[in-house]
């Protein structure tokens, strides 16, 4: 089998046993901390205690906290982490009549690759091991190392496993490229834990409704159906199944859905990933959750979730969508927000940093 390798590549040994150890308490609800609570009233199900979750922290901790509750138990797991850009993704932050600057995430990697194919090769064993026999990985990248990546998910899952290549191209984003053509679209690599994954028909308008021959199958072959006449029999078609190259725009600043977070996804393309590979009430997560579109996506879609993120912004953004959400709509379940707190991070939640009206936006 062909193998990708790098310098300081760790195979690593999870030891549940150990991980329960010492990671059972590390993350502690800190809801009741914030001065009002988010406890929605639940109206369904009335017998279930799930809680979706909502992690503050660096998610290698994360998936080492949950993966003796969870192994086995995600139905969707979707990733849209750094990419080895080179950039360091900048906000510029307006509160009250205050403005500062501050930095989204960083994605600069010191141009080590070695490094970055290592952070996600490690997460990615464990995203392995949190997914259900139904389950699928849906990992996104784009030029910078989706070539590398597929070539770890095939050692990690098994070539076998590997569902689709899907191509998001973004027709709408400027990007300038002197001696190249304009890059115009991100990689979106699926993955599955078994052969028997759910797996959703989802159908799109045509652009003009198209006339198709009827075909029947007889005896186990596929024929044209005819009229009393003889005549081949049409129908018209107004829709097509969805194939791998999705036409999804970038998101504008402009759009109602903006959060001001640098490289947040649009919302219509997680919406169709939930929908092709889960389920109502099915276990959806996103471990670099960023603005929170993959949680309030599987929120609207009534699927349980569990998100992750290192920088307070994007838990300060996720946490504010779905609770605006939650809101003006029925929910189906309360969720937890969790840290494994600090001395820094306490001093952050006593100045009321949730509770603040912050104005996040992206600077270029
Ligand atoms: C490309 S953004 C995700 C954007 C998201 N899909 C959205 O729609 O808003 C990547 C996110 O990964 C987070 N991240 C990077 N490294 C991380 C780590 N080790 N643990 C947790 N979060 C991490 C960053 O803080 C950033 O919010």
């Amino acid at each position: 089998m062909v193998k990708l390798t790098w310098e300081k590549k760790t195979e690593i040994n999870i030891n549940l046993v150990k991980l329960k150890q010492k990671y059972s308490n590390f993350f502690e609800d800190f809801i009741d901390t914030l001065s009002f609570s988010n406890e929605p009233i639940v109206t369904k199900p009335q017998f279930s205690s799930w809680k979706n979750k909502l992690f503050w922290g660096e998610n290698l901790e994360v998936l080492y906290s949950i993966v003796n509750e969870f192994e086995n138990k995600i139905d969707l797991i979707y990733v849209d982490p750094p990419f080895f850009s080179g950039v360091n993704y900048k906000i510029e932050i307006l509160e009250e009549n205050k403005i500062y600057d501050s930095i989204a995430y960083v994605d600069s990697w010191q141009k080590d690759l070695d490094s970055y194919l290592q952070m996600l090769y490690e997460r990615i064993i464990l995203f392995q091991k949190l997914l259900s026999q139904r389950g699928l990985l849906f990992i996104h990248l784009d030029w910078h190392a989706s070539h590398y990546v597929r070539i770890m998910l095939d050692e990690i899952f098994g070539e076998n496993r590997f569902v689709n290549n899907i191509i998001w191209y973004y027709y709408n984003k400027y990007s300038a490229g002197k001696k190249n053509l304009p890059r115009a679209y991100d990689n979106i690599l699926v993955y599955s834990k078994s052969s028997n994954y759910t797996f959703n028909e989802i159908r799109i308008p045509r652009k003009k409704p198209r006339k198709q021959l009827v075909r029947v199958n007889v005896n186990g072959i596929l024929k044209n159906a005819k009229d009393e006449n003889g005549h081949v029999k049409y129908r018209t078609v107004i829709d097509k199944k969805l194939d791998d190259v999705w036409r999804i725009p970038c998101l504008q600043p402009a759009s109602k859905e903006w959060t001001g977070f640098p490289t947040q996804k649009h919302h219509a393309l997680l919406e169709r990933i939930i929908k092709l590979g889960t389920n109502e009430d099915d276990l959806v997560a996103d471990f670099f959750c960023g603005s929170g579109t993959t949680l309030l996506e599987a929120e609207k879609l009534k699927r349980k979730w569990i998100g992750s993120d290192i920088s307070e912004y994007s838990i300060y953004l996720s946490y504010k969508r779905l609770l605006n959400y939650q809101k003006n709509h029925q929910k189906s379940y309360p969720f937890n927000l969790l840290t494994h707190m600090d001395d820094e991070k306490k001093k952050m939640l006593n100045t009321g940093f949730f509770q603040k009206d912050l104005s996040i936006k992206r600077k270029k």
